[in-house]
């Protein structure tokens, strides 16, 4: 009975893979505010070249310079663990595994690319970037590769989140960054959102518009983005290919795949290496999870949107609840954006990834469940894949079926213990699906959407 599987130094993955090879269809441009695919060179305003190149790239394997697989080393491989005690818990005759991406020194999968943006900045002489975070886990990430890499970093926090999770800005500081609780006055973008509304908690939206506007303003600052884009789905992959390699050295391999679902990224990370089975015919489902309050995948509209709130990104094709639609607050910081990931988008609406959206409430049962099983808290974001596996699990209970799960269990809760304390003194609470919010979210899509 073998708990935790294993892998030395010398199995971080020499190549990031790259999903677009293997999609039956290619990936929409992006587009321009006239309607046109946007020319990689206007990226370059606030990405490096070699990011901007792999954002385009439809190479199937992207070489990891070396000095990111040292910094990588820091803390990966990462283990990937047998649930046994969940699964006696739980009476089913699933077996569940899960890839411990907490194990990081941000607590999540968000190092994981923020030491590749970092390095790519550097070798472009870039000094200073700007960011902006949910939880914190993905401003954390960005301090710390900041500060491994030799770069100043800037980060703008949702103001809800900012609140919530206070430890999280002192982590930041700690490693180095600045930060400022998002809507600030440091930007145009945040100037019109307090303007009309003075006591926004912030978005992830609000904070990209912020932090690009920045960069695109000066010379020195680039932006990183913590999720969404290809280029940060592709740095993510090295985790399903470490848990591909470790199911197989126990001789398994996953029915069903599931991660919770922000931006993309960490979905993208844990599944896309199985996807790349799955287009050569394997049988293997696909389940991305996200909140009930801010349902992208399983409410949204397929059609091109903004990614930020201000409008100044490039239009994606993509799973959107309007670009200034306005999640309820809910404790998965993470997990509060309006849009998704091109690629996982584009397979989900193709009917190759499924998704589930989870109330609030059933994650921090499910995260307790977990915390008092396995012993680790869980992030709430992480809980809403934990949530799911269960909803699985129990199925398999009731069919007999002993189906293989695997999840990614993408960040602890160690600074989240705020809203777990609200879990214990019922005050939090499951938000009704925000129909009429997104109804009048969706009726101001871009009008390149409706031709
Ligand atoms: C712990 C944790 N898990 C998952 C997510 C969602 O990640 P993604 O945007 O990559 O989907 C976040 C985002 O901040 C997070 O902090």
């Amino acid at each position: 009975m073998q708990t935790k599987i294993l892998l030395d130094e010398s199995h971080i993955p020499t190549h990031w893979y790259n999903v677009i090879a293997d999609m039956p269809n290619p990936p929409s441009p992006y587009l321009g505010p006239d309607g046109k695919p946007v020319p990689p060179q206007a990226m370059l305003a606030i990405f490096p070249e070699e990011l901007v190149k792999q954002e385009m790239s439809a190479e199937r394997w992207i070489p990891i310079p070396e000095p990111v697989r040292e910094a990588l080393a820091l803390w990966r491989p990462s283990p990937l663990h047998r649930a046994y005690r969940l699964e006696k818990a739980l009476g089913t005759p699933a077996k569940i595994f899960f890839k411990n991406e907490s194990v990081s020194p941000a607590g999540s999968h968000k190092p994981n690319t923020a030491v590749a943006q970092a390095y790519y900045n550097k070798q472009a002489g870039i000094n200073r970037l700007s960011t902006e975070t949910g939880a914190g886990q993905w401003g954390s990430s960005l301090a710390l590769a900041g500060r491994l890499f030799g770069l100043d970093v800037r980060v703008y926090m949702v103001k809800v989140s900012y609140h919530q999770k206070p430890y999280r800005r002192s982590m930041m500081q700690t490693w180095g960054a600045e930060v400022f609780a998002s809507p600030t006055n440091l930007t145009e973008s945040g100037r019109r959102i307090l303007a009309s509304h003075p006591d926004s908690p912030g978005s992830l939206g609000i904070a990209i518009s912020e932090a690009v506007e920045e960069a695109a303003g000066r010379k020195d600052t680039n932006y990183a983005l913590g999720s969404v884009l290809n280029h940060v789905c592709l740095h993510q992959t090295i985790v399903g290919q470490e848990a591909k390699k470790q199911m197989e050295m126990v001789g398994e391999y996953p029915d069903v795949v599931i991660a919770c679902c922000g931006g993309g990224s960490n979905f993208s990370g844990i599944a896309f290496p199985f996807f790349a089975d799955k287009a050569a015919g394997k049988d293997v489902t696909l389940v991305a999870a996200e909140p009930s309050s801010c349902p992208t995948l399983t409410k949204g509209l397929y059609t091109y949107d903004f990614g930020d709130t201000a409008g100044l990104t490039p239009l994606m094709k993509m799973y959107t609840l309007g670009h200034d639609f306005m999640p309820p607050g809910i404790h998965a910081g993470g997990l509060r954006y309006h849009g998704d990931s091109a690629l996982v988008s584009q397979l989900h609406h193709e009917g190759l990834v499924d998704a589930v959206a989870i109330p609030q409430l059933e994650t921090f049962e499910a995260g307790v469940l977990f915390a008092r099983t396995e012993a680790i808290i869980p992030a709430p974001e992480s809980c809403h894949a934990i949530a799911a596996c269960i909803r699985e699990a129990r199925r398999c209970t009731e069919t007999g079926e002993p189906k293989t799960l695997l999840f990614n269990l993408s960040g602890h809760g160690h600074f989240d213990m705020s809203s777990y304390d609200r879990y214990f003194s019922g005050e939090l609470e499951d938000y009704e699906y925000p129909a009429e919010a997104i109804a009048d979210s969706l009726a101001h899509l871009p009008k390149v959407a409706a031709a």
